[in-house]
């Protein structure tokens, strides 16, 4: 079982969205701007969740600059409010049943297909693998993560989403409003 840091909005979010190409908005529904989407999808039981495996060509470098840092640091547009968290549990709901129903594991690529993109209304939430090798996660413990992080970041906390690192950093984890 994979082992993980939780990661405040606060601290990664301003990273992850902001940095870099900080003044041009990425387009709804996407994590980043740049991204590329390869395919799509429709999962869960009342196939309402869209998932797309995507790519973002910067997160590399934006997620070393992040570790780089440890003092928080101030978060632009905390206004925008955290996900509903009602979305993200229909989100949380289609993991689980793709995981009864389809299997307990699914993969996730490397290169310009390592990032996987699911979305429910105003919930986001994405997995994107940093290794050079494919990886296998649990659909089970990727539900876990949007149950946890969804109620857990929202603006009242200071932050507007939040992210689960890998302990190795092979993979990271994020849930954030669409
Ligand atoms: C992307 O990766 C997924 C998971 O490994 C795979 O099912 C899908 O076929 C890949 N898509 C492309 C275009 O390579």
């Amino acid at each position: 079982m994979w082992s993980f840091t939780f990661i405040s909005a606060a601290l990664l979010l301003s990273k992850v969205s902001f940095a870099g190409a900080a003044l041009v908005p990425r387009a709804a529904g996407d994590v980043c701007d740049g991204q590329v989407t390869l395919s799509e999808a429709f999962i869960g039981a009342d196939k309402n969740v869209h998932v797309r495996y995507a790519t973002c060509p910067k997160y590399g470098s934006k997620v070393k600059t992040l570790e780089a840092r440890q003092a928080p640091i101030d978060v632009c547009g905390n206004s925008c409010g955290g996900p509903n968290p009602n979305d993200c549990a229909v989100i949380a709901d289609a993991l689980l049943y793709d995981s009864q129903n389809i299997g307990p594991l699914f993969t996730v690529g490397t290169g310009t297909n390592n990032t996987v993109v699911m979305q429910y209304a105003t919930c986001l939430t994405f997995f994107v693998n940093q290794d050079t090798v494919p990886i296998e996660y649990c659909r089970n413990d990727w539900s876990s993560l949007v149950t946890f992080i969804a109620p857990n970041c929202q603006a009242t906390q200071n932050a507007h989403g939040g992210l689960c690192l890998a302990s190795n950093e092979q993979w990271f984890a994020q849930v954030n409003h669409s």
